[in-house]
């Protein structure tokens, strides 16, 4: 959500600053806006919609050349996504602006006292309130960092701010809480942003900051305080991928390109996991191995496509680690009363770290004496700072909004960790384990040959455009796939799509089926005799009254041949393993299809990458 920017160097800060917010575009938003900081004059432009608004409001009527600016990308939330909601955001004499990503939720509050006390706000948002905040407070210190600390003091809620003022036209000022912002540290130069992406192109030297720090940049250095001014401890980073590593590399979407590094985001994520002797280390676990002994209970709280690497990781765990594990969407967890202890591993799975609801379930579970472990695939993210152990996936950055790299990578991360689990605890034997680890070593082959022999499921998908609704069908961890399938489908080709297991169908979900329904069924491998042939019997079933069966099941599975309208033939691998390659059609699938419906894959409507509201 909202994409932040801010630049003070050389270059010029307009070009700097566009092509930042053209970087952060993934993260998704409805309007953007910048402001240039030039011969002692703000300049500001907005437009509702997407960047090229901005852009060809900028060649109409182009700001003075400035070395200093900012941009921020809005995802609406309060006041409706038009040009005069959309950011920066100034204060009364136009000398202060500020862009704001998260909610002020004590915004109502302020706004009357500012109107009380003469302001005249003129947009509907919270952020606005903060630009006159900052004009008052600036009239007793004319110091802007001094006044955005002053200001930070009394907001609630989340927020990354950053602002600038005509009263030192050399500085950018940045906070933030429970919202994101990174520092990119260059030569001569120095920029802030939601994420490294925006800053890719010209360092991969950064900063993360901690929670209510606020951050003062000159083109010559980076001073960070607390929000009582003392000097703040940060954390410097290098960024291990490159600005290539976030353009689409010849491919049409970032999508496709996701898809298409799946083999090799796997294999980075199992890199350096496995000892010469067999035996897995996960350095960053930073969890001893005795309190993971003692650990009686694991609850997984993730939400959309990472609960269902959560749902997965349940059949794992309780399989191979033999521990009792519950899986619950982040956003629900602190709203009930979940039974948590010291003796309680708590795992969050978040792809970009800054999800809202799964950091308010990590702090919940924190507050019960939980121990905390993260799987993340942003570095310098929020989550992994704030769990007592991280497994990082190295899925690379995952620009479209729909997941799919970052998904098969937190499926090696959930399976490493249970079969950690079992190590150290002693429910496998070293040589079972070694055994599971070597299975894995062989799945980004398994998912490169699933790649290649995708073109018949982009023809069924591109034949089924105008179908109005899919449903997706599994068992055991067929289940969260078809999850995972129906969920790619709604929020890509905006079409119904629901994923139940397999097992439910005569509870209720049968009578949805008609004449022609498109049906995806995903098998499990016939090793699973009992499971496989139940699902087959469903298909059956499923048939006789008229679903277009799809069957995903493994190669030389010729029992399903006689009930499959469609028979897409993954390789065969162990159950526990199968998603990594059954997902991957479903993927193609969804991508296909919607691009078949003219929409935009990567950059879906209504949603955001990285949702950083509750
Ligand atoms: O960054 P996170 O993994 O925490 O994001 C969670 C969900 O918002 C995310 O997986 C979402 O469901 C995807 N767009 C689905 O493709």
């Amino acid at each position: 959500m909202c994409g932040i920017v801010g630049y003070v160097g050389a270059r010029p800060a307009l070009d700097v600053v566009v092509e930042g917010l053209a970087r952060l575009e993934y993260r998704g938003y409805d309007s953007a806006g910048v402001a240039v900081l030039a011969d002692g004059r703000l300049a500001t432009a907005k437009r509702a919609g997407k960047l090229v608004n901005l852009r060809n409001a900028l060649e109409e009527e182009p700001p003075p050349a400035g070395t200093l600016g900012m941009g921020h990308t809005r995802w609406a939330t309060h006041g409706a996504p038009n040009d005069r909601n959309a950011h920066p955001h100034t204060d009364c004499t136009g000398a202060v602006a500020v862009i704001h990503n998260g909610i002020i939720e004590n915004f109502a509050a302020l706004r009357s006292e500012l109107e009380e006390g003469g302001h005249k706000l003129s947009s509907d948002t919270d952020t606005e309130a903060v630009a006159h905040l900052l004009e008052n407070e600036l009239r007793s210190s004319g110091d802007l960092a001094e006044a955005m600390r002053r200001v930070c003091r009394r907001l609630e809620g989340a927020f990354t701010l950053v602002a600038v003022h005509t009263g030192d036209p050399d500085l950018v000022v940045g906070a933030r809480r429970n919202s994101p912002l990174v520092v990119g540290v260059g030569e001569g130069e120095n920029f802030l942003a939601s994420d490294v992406a925006a800053f890719i192109a010209h360092t991969r030297d950064a900063i993360e900051l901690g929670q209510d720090q606020v951050v003062e940049l000159r083109a010559g250095g980076v001073t960070v305080t607390d929000l009582d001014g003392r000097p703040a401890e940060t954390t410097a980073y290098h960024v291990d991928w490159d600005v290539s590593a976030a353009e689409k590399g010849g491919f049409d979407y970032f999508m496709l390109k996701e898809i298409a590094e799946q083999p090799r985001a796997v294999a980075d994520t199992l890199l350096g996991r496995i000892g010469a002797d067999g035996r897995l280390t996960l350095d960053e676990m930073r969890i001893p191995d005795q309190e993971l002994r003692e650990v009686d209970k694991i609850i997984i709280v993730a939400c959309g496509t990472s609960y269902h690497a959560g749902l997965i990781a349940k059949y794992a765990i309780e399989h191979w680690a033999g521990l009792p594990c519950e899986v619950e969407l982040a956003s629900e967890f602190r709203y009930r009363d979940p039974i948590l202890s010291r003796s309680t591993l708590v795992i969050a799975i978040s792809q970009s770290g800054e999800t809202m609801d799964a950091l308010m379930a990590v702090r919940h579970a924190r507050e019960q004496h939980a121990k905390l472990l993260g799987i993340c695939n942003v570095n310098g993210s929020t989550l992994p700072r704030e769990c007592d152990g991280v497994l990082y996936t190295h899925a690379g950055p995952e620009i479209a909004v729909a997941s799919t790299k970052a998904f098969l990578t937190q499926l090696v991360a959930v399976y490493l960790i249970a079969l950690y689990l079992a190590q150290v605890r002693g429910t496998k034997w070293g040589d079972e384990v070694f055994a599971m680890v070597q299975l894995l070593a062989q799945m980004p082959d398994k998912v490169d040959k699933v790649l290649e022999t995708m073109e018949p499921v982009r023809e069924l998908a591109r034949s089924l455009a105008g179908e109005r609704c899919v449903l997706f069908l599994g068992r055991h961890v067929g289940f969260p796939v078809a999850l995972e399938g129906a969920l790619k489908l709604k929020e890509l080709a905006y079409m119904h799509a629901e994923g139940f297991a397999a097992g439910e169908l005569k509870h209720g979900p049968i009578a949805l089926i008609e004449d022609g329904l498109p049906v995806v069924v995903v098998v499990p491998p016939r090793a699973r005799d009992v499971l496989h042939d139940k699902i087959v019997s469903n298909i059956q079933e499923i048939r006789a009254r008229g679903a277009r069966t799809i069957v995903i099941a493994e190669e030389g599975d010729t029992s399903v041949e006689p009930y499959a309208d469609t028979l897409i033939s993954v390789p065969a691998v162990p159950t526990l393993l199968q998603p990594l390659v059954t997902t991957v059609p479903l993927q193609v699938f969804a991508c296909e299809l919607a691009t078949a419906k003219g929409h935009d894959v990567d950059q879906p409507r209504n949603l955001a990458k990285s949702v950083t509201v509750e």
